[in-house]
């Protein structure tokens, strides 16, 4: 028999990873989802199950972390050898909105799992992962952040999250249980949610390409992320419980790039050559060259045609409703311990998470494109 491991946000980015990752391994992964009132299975459609298939590696049940009896009912019934807390409002902007429903998800809903396995009286048989977030270096008090850099949160989300990482170092301590905190710098992929900035770039720039839309308003471009890949990164959660010994680490490419940066790689990808010139509110970026055979044969000849008219126009622009009230403006983190105890080695830098990203938003931009948005791509669709 395979191992059982339980999921929560199985529907989020890195629970598809991690459930596709588990299953290849031979464990039955049971999932939490939310109800809604539209699909919100889609990043794990490709694994889903009938349940009328006898001997399913994925089933899934309906639930929320706001709700202590669901969760206590699900483990007492799955009897978990692992779960792994990924559920979460998972966006630092948006929970200066929703402050105390971000608390009571990503901070309280961390303690009704540990409270549930702690009750359940499954102390010696379940190993917790909790999604800590290198968030909780906010206002950074050591360049680069490891396990024993102070924390500093900056947003409600980051706050919420730092309960759940002590909370979580108190169970362990208090009653013994296997529970571990991943301390995850940024990572991102073709998955990752259209509002989180690599994503927002790469969908944009892959439109703004196949002339779907003209430009693109960002946030602060200064700040910089730790970006590495998700499916790297859900393989140190593996790992993270498969230790004898729980504990906390830190995962991080030690590499660190600026929000202008990346807009310029993910340009770049395809030969667009973008320059920024001006400062705050009235930074914009222009196309200052096109390397012609790279576009072409990334993107087609007719729609280089097209969009090799559009030289020397803007196409970034900075708007302030992006900016967040209170930022974390600098994220590097140093993962020795996890590369010398787990013996994590990412497979992704940024070049590659890039071009896996823009290859796949092109990829789903020129379908949209032949569907429904027009575009240069229209053009090749009848050369
Ligand atoms: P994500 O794509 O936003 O996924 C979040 C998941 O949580 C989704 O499945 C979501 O369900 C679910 N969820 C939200 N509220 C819930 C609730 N009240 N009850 C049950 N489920 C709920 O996030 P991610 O990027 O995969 O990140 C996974 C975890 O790692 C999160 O806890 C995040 O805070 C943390 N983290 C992420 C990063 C990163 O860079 N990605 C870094 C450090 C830590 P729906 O699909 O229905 O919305
Ligand atoms: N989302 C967004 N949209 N961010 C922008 C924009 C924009 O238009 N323009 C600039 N930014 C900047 C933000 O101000 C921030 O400094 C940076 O881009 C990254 O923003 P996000 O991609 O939204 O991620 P995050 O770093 O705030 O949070 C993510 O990483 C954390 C780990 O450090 C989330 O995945 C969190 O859940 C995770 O804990």
């Amino acid at each position: 028999m395979g191992k059982v491991a339980l999921i929560t946000g199985i529907t989020g980015q890195d629970g598809a990873y991690l459930a596709e990752f588990l299953i290849k391994k031979g464990y039955i992964v049971h999932g939490i989802k939310r109800r809604a009132s539209s699909f919100n299975t889609s990043r794990i459609d490709h694994l889903y199950q009938d349940p009328h298939v006898e001997q399913r590696n994925l089933i899934l049940h309906y639930g929320d972390l706001t709700d202590s009896m669901n969760l206590t009912r699900i483990i007492g019934e799955v009897k978990p050898d692992e779960i792994y807390n990924l559920a979460a409002m998972s966006h630092v902007k948006v929970s200066f909105d929703t402050p105390e429903y971000t608390a009571n998800v990503d901070g309280l809903g961390t303690l009704r799992i540990l409270e549930a396995v702690r009750l359940l009286g499954l102390i010696q048989n379940t190993r917790i992962y909790q999604a800590s977030t290198s968030e909780l270096y906010g206002l950074v008090q050591e360049v680069p952040q490891k396990e024993t850099t102070p924390f500093y949160p900056r947003s409600p989300y980051a706050v919420a999250k730092m309960y759940a990482y002590w909370i979580t170092v108190n169970y362990r301590e208090a009653y013994g249980m296997h529970a571990s905190n991943g301390i995850l710098f940024n990572h991102e992929s073709p998955l990752r949610g259209e509002t989180f900035v690599t994503r927002k770039v790469t969908r944009a720039v892959s439109r703004i390409l196949l002339g779907m839309q003209d430009q693109v308003f960002m946030g602060n471009l200064s700040s910089k992320r730790d970006w590495g890949h998700a499916k790297d990164y859900i393989k140190a959660m593996y790992l993270i419980l498969q230790q004898d010994a729980p504990d906390d680490y830190v995962i991080a490419t030690g590499v660190t790039t600026t929000i202008r940066d990346f807009i310029r790689m993910s340009f770049l990808e395809v030969g667009v050559e973008i320059e920024f010139k001006g400062v705050g509110l009235e930074e914009k970026g222009f196309i200052a060259g096109i390397k012609e055979s790279l576009f072409e044969e990334k993107m087609g000849v007719s729609c280089l045609e097209s969009f090799k008219k559009r030289l020397g126009e803007v196409v970034v622009r900075v708007d302030s409703q992006y900016f967040r009230l209170t930022e974390v403006e600098l994220l590097i983190g140093d993962a020795t311990k996890s590369k010398t105890k787990l013996g994590w080695i990412p497979d992704y830098d940024l070049p590659l998470l890039v071009k896996d990203m823009m290859e796949s938003d092109i990829r789903e931009m020129k379908k949209e494109a032949y569907l429904k948005e027009g575009g240069y791509i229209i053009l090749d669709h009848f050369e």
